[in-house]
């Protein structure tokens, strides 16, 4: 990977407690080059969240004194933000072969993909969705035992967002332990004995492979439009969700821009399309994401409270409990517009509304101290704690077919 970031680009955490503060936040936000982590852009900080920006180096010194300035209480969360990317990859011995314990770029990831397919024929079998913007295919596996009849399903995606590596490493590590403990585990075989889980290793192919060749800290899709130089749109605002009337933009530049209409971007089409057709059967929709450790369910597009909302929150907040047995890591759960923010368009909400009940959004590891440049060594425990959550989502779906 190349050299990125220049030496010593930050990322601060800003507590705005005041609206002053949100309005600083904004300001600087417009003048000078600074990209959001958390929430994902400047229209979504509000009073009493903890913001998460990286800095440039050459506006760092400026940035230190207009924070000082303005009263606002911050710290600096990554000193040198070229170090902590250089981190996350546990050391030089970076080969071309697939490994679960490391990120592992496209190429890597399609011929896994390909070969564990393969190696399980009476266990997985792959589709393609359709292309991507920039013509990659969009592989989907299904992980059951073949039965005469079909399934019900649960549909689970990963990397919807570019930039959270460690989404894409659990849909790798779900399906190896998927296959691996089928036979051994009751749970898992008992699970895809009667039930098909049909697995998107990675949403936006594009966003991926640019954030390892050209820039890590890459969110959105790569979709081109004309009258805009900005590139792509925030697929996970680009659903058909209360599109684009809260917690998203307009501007084609922002990070959380909803697309130029509902479904505009094709990975988005071909992900709708698929559950669309398969609507009677999916019974649960998962889709994960870093970071924050948050176990998330609609609604996100509006305040009021799912019909099911008592049903989702005690899934969600056993589903936690089983996950913080493992390490003890901590996460929240609770419907999206209260638990992080208000954002429209959103996978789990859609899902939701068409009729998959058991819509979740995880946001894994960790809480900002590494943000999306979680470093390798923490993949394993975090797949493996994330695994008794979804296991324990999976059984309770298949409990009450
Ligand atoms: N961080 C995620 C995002 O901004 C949270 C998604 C929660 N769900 C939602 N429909 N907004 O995309
Ligand atoms: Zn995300």
């Amino acid at each position: 990977m190349s050299l990125m970031f220049s030496f010593r680009d930050k990322v601060f955490r800003l507590k705005p407690v005041i609206d002053s503060h949100v309005s600083f936040i904004k300001e600087l936000a417009s003048s000078l080059k600074v990209d959001f982590w958390s929430p994902d852009s400047a229209e979504l900080v509000t009073i009493d969240i903890d913001v998460d920006i990286h800095v440039p180096a050459s506006h760092s010194d400026m940035v230190f004194i207009m924070l000082d300035q303005s009263g606002i209480n911050y710290e600096v969360l990554i000193d040198d933000l070229q170090a902590a990317v250089d981190g996350q990859l546990d050391s030089s011995t970076h080969t071309r072969s697939h490994d679960y314990t490391k990120y592992n770029n496209w190429n890597t990831i399609q011929d896994w993909v390909i070969s564990i397919t393969s190696a399980n024929p009476t266990l997985i079998s792959r589709t393609t969705i359709g292309n991507t913007y920039e013509g990659r295919p969009m592989h989907l596996l299904k992980i059951g035992k073949s039965s005469g009849s079909t399934k019900p399903a649960i549909f689970m995606d990963c990397g919807i967002h570019a930039r959270e590596w460690i989404s894409h490493a659990f849909c790798q590590w779900f399906i190896k332990e998927a296959v691996s403990t089928y036979g051994s585990d009751p749970k898992i075989t008992s699970l895809l004995d009667q039930m098909d889980v049909f697995v998107l290793p990675v949403f936006n192919v594009d966003g991926y492979v640019y954030s390892w060749t050209n820039n890590r800290m890459w969110r959105k899709t790569r979709s081109k439009k004309s009258g805009s130089s900005c590139v792509g749109a925030d697929p996970n605002r680009n659903f058909d969700a209360g599109w684009c009337t809260l917690g998203a933009s307009n501007s084609p530049c922002s990070d959380t821009y909803c697309g130029a209409s509902v479904e505009s971007e094709i990975e988005v089409k071909n992900v709708a399309n698929f559950i669309r057709q398969n609507r009677s059967i999916i019974k649960a929709y998962l889709t994960i994401h870093s970071y924050s450790q948050l176990l998330l369910f609609p609604y996100s597009y509006k305040y009021g409270l799912a019909a099911d909302h008592s049903e989702l929150l005690s899934v969600a907040e056993a589903a936690s409990q089983v996950l913080g047995s493992l390490y003890g890591t901590k996460y929240t759960s609770g419907p999206g517009a209260t638990t992080i923010y208000p954002a429209s368009g959103g996978s789990d909400d859609w899902a939701y509304d068409l009729g998959v009940k058991y819509a979740y959004t995880f946001e894994l590891r960790d809480t900002g101290y590494y943000g999306f440049l979680l470093p390798e060594s923490q993949i394993k425990p975090t797949c493996e704690e994330t695994m008794l959550a979804v296991k324990y989502i999976a059984a309770y779906v298949q409990k009450n077919l």
